[in-house]
């Protein structure tokens, strides 16, 4: 566990540790709040189960408030989803989850991250570019929205060294 600051919105102590299979109910709700096409309980309890895959959570006092999972394979992973609640962003708690996440992925021995993010989804880039992310690509019309538009992605990496 790793509390870093406490108490200052009166919430509690914020901490980011690894998620365990009884969050998969919180986080498929978080996930869900956050993105179009929500994960289910189920796929969260099947993430949370493999050992390629590794999920944090952030919490604050006793509320899961924000995950990061990720996706391991060799020396490379993939970041497959971050979120914070909604009520929670923009006080850059984030950039905390997101650097303590690649920690444990240098860890585990990965040497380099990939992640798509959505080409406007200027919160996200931000955070990806100052946590060392650069572009490394375009996909043109990656993301279908419910209404039928198509948005582009970008594919971002970091070396961890
Ligand atoms: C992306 C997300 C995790 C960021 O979490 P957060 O804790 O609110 O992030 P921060 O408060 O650190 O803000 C990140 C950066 O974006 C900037 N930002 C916030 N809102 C912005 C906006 N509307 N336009 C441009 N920049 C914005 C912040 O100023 C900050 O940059 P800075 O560090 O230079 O000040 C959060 O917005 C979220 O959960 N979004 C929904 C899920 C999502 O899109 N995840 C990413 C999928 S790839």
């Amino acid at each position: 566990m790793i509390p870093w600051l406490s108490d200052l919105w009166g919430g509690g102590a914020l901490a980011i540790e690894p998620a365990s299979p009884r969050d998969a109910a919180k986080l498929a709700q978080l996930h869900g709040a956050s993105f179009h096409r929500g994960w289910g309980e189920g796929e969260f309890e099947q993430m949370l189960a493999e050992r390629n895959t590794l999920v944090h959570r952030l919490r604050q006092g006793r509320k899961t408030i924000g995950f990061a999972v990720s996706r391991m394979a060799a020396d490379e992973a993939e970041i497959l989803s971050i979120a914070v609640d909604a009520k929670h962003r923009g006080r850059g708690l984030s950039r905390n989850l997101l650097l303590t996440h690649l920690g444990h992925l240098a860890g585990r021995g990965v040497r380099t991250v990939f992640l798509e993010v959505e080409e406007n989804n200027h919160p996200a880039r931000r955070l990806y570019e100052r946590a060392g992310f650069s572009v490394a690509g375009r996909r043109e019309r990656y993301y279908k929205q419910p209404g039928g538009e198509q948005l582009n992605a970008v594919l971002m990496r970091r070396d961890l060294s």
